[in-house]
C-alpha cells in the first residue's frame, strides 16, 4: 500500500525540553488509515496533525469500540532515533483488536508507516537525555449507527507527543492504596486488552485514592478481591525472599512490554522470577516475616515506579524503609540504558527509524 505524505505548511514552535510534561504537546504530523470490508485497510497517509470530524452517531462515541497502545522513541547519544520494541506493541494492538471485534492491521506495513512518521517529525524527538517521544496508535469504530454490534468501518491513527523526563530529580517512590471496593477488570472481561473502557473503569478509584494522599491504587481481582493484579496502569513486581514475583497473565491483566522486558533482563542475570498468583494476605505475611524487600510498577511512561507504601484496610505496609531498593535501581538503570542507546541491546529490542 503506498503511503501518501502531505507535509504541514505551518510547523509549530517547539517547547523547551525542560517544560515538557506528559501528553500536552503534539508533533506536526499524524498517520491515518481507514478500513472498509470491501477494501480492507487502505489510504495510508501522513497529514498535518489536526482535528477530524465524526458524526455524533459514530459507534466509538457510544459503545467504546476502540483500542490503543503506547510506545516510545528515543534519541541516542549518536543522534540516531530508535523505537523500543515496536513489533511487540503492534502485536499487542492486534491482540486488543481481536478482543474488540476490530480487523487486524498488517504489522509490518504499519511499522514501516510508523517509522516514516517518526522520520518526518524527527526534530520533535527531544535531545535532552531521558526525555522521549511518546507514540499513541489508536483504532476507532466509525460506523454512524446506534445499533450495538461491531462497526463495519474503522479509522487507525497515530499521534505523537514529546514528553519530559519522568524523574527529573531522581526516583520518587510512591504511596499506593490497596483498592478493596472497586475493580478494574475480571477474568473473561476486557482487562487484557488496551481499550478505553478499562481506563474509564479506573478513574473513580484513582480520584478517591488521590484525595486520600495516594498516588495510585493497587487493583485486586474482581472475584475474591484478594489476588493482586496491577498498580494503576502499570504491571507490578515484588521482591520476596530474593525472588522477583509478578502476577500471571490470566486474562484480566495487560501483557506489559516493560513487564516482559524486566522478566527477560532478570532471567539474563540469573535472578529467580515467578509469575504466580499472589494474594494481599501473602504480601502482609511476607512483610511481617521481613521477606518483602522491594515493590515496583512497570510501564512505558515511567519504565519503573518504586513503591514505598501499600495501605490496606487501615494498615500501612512500609517497604524498604521508603527507599528505592537495589533491584529496582538496577533494573531501571539497565532498561533505560538500552532504551537510550547508552548500553548494547543484546535482546534486539531497539529499532532505528533510519531508512535501511
Ligand atoms: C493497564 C496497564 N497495565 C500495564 C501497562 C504497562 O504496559 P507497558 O509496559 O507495555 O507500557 C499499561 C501501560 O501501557 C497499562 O495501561
Amino acid at each position: 500500500m503506498p503511503l501518501q505524505i502531505c507535509r504541514t505548511s505551518a510547523p509549530k514552535p517547539h517547547i523547551p525540553d525542560a517544560e515538557l510534561g506528559f501528553g500536552h504537546v503534539f508533533t506536526d504530523h499524524m498517520l491515518l488509515m481507514d478500513y472498509t470490508p470491501e477494501t480492507g485497510w487502505h489510504q495510508a497517509r501522513i497529514e498535518p496533525y489536526g482535528p477530524f470530524s465524526l458524526e455524533p452517531a459514530t459507534i466509538v462515541l457510544h459503545y467504546g469500540q476502540s483500542i490503543f497502545d503506547g510506545l516510545k522513541a528515543f534519541r541516542t547519544p549518536s543522534d540516531d532515533v530508535v523505537l523500543f520494541r515496536p513489533q511487540r506493541h503492534l502485536k499487542r494492538l492486534n491482540t486488543s483488536a481481536a478482543r474488540l471485534c476490530i480487523p487486524p492491521l498488517d504489522e509490518t506495513l504499519t511499522l514501516g508507516a510508523l517509522q516514516e512518521l517518526v522520520r518526518l517529525d524527527t526534530d520533535w524527538v527531544p535531545r535532552t537525555p531521558s526525555c522521549s517521544l511518546y507514540i499513541r496508535p489508536t483504532l476507532i469504530a466509525t460506523d454512524p449507527t446506534l445499533g450495538v454490534h461491531p462497526s463495519r468501518t474503522y479509522r487507525f491513527f497515530v499521534i505523537m507527543s514529546p514528553v519530559g523526563a519522568y524523574y527529573p530529580e531522581g526516583f520518587k517512590p510512591v504511596k499506593i492504596l490497596v483498592e478493596d471496593r472497586y475493580v478494574r477488570a475480571v477474568s473473561g472481561g476486557l482487562g487484557a486488552a488496551k481499550t478505553p473502557a478499562n481506563y474509564a473503569a479506573s478513574l473513580l478509584a484513582a480520584e478517591e485514592a488521590r484525595a486520600q494522599g495516594f498516588t495510585q491504587v493497587l487493583w485486586l481481582d474482581g472475584i475474591a478481591h484478594r489476588y493482586i493484579e496491577e498498580v494503576g496502569s502499570m504491571n507490578i513486581f515484588f521482591v520476596i525472599d530474593d525472588e522477583l514475583v509478578t502476577p500471571p497473565l490470566d486474562g484480566s491483566i495487560l501483557d506489559g512490554v516493560t513487564r516482559d522486558s524486566v522478566i527477560t533482563l532478570a532471567h539474563s542475570w540469573g535472578i529467580r522470577v515467578a509469575e504466580r498468583r499472589i494474594g494481599i494476605d501473602d504480601i502482609l505475611a511476607a512483610h511481617g516475616a521481613g521477606k518483602l524487600t522491594e515493590v515496583f510498577g512497570t510501564g512505558t511512561a515511567a519504565v519503573i515506579s518504586p513503591v514505598c507504601e501499600l495501605f490496606y484496610k487501615g494498615h500501612a505496609i512500609i517497604i524498604n524503609d521508603r527507599k528505592v531498593g537495589p533491584w529496582t535501581q538496577r533494573i531501571y538503570d539497565a532498561l533505560t540504558a538500552i532504551q537510550w542507546g547508552i548500553s548494547p541491546d543484546p535482546f534486539g529490542w531497539i529499532v532505528s527509524v533510519k531508512q535501511s
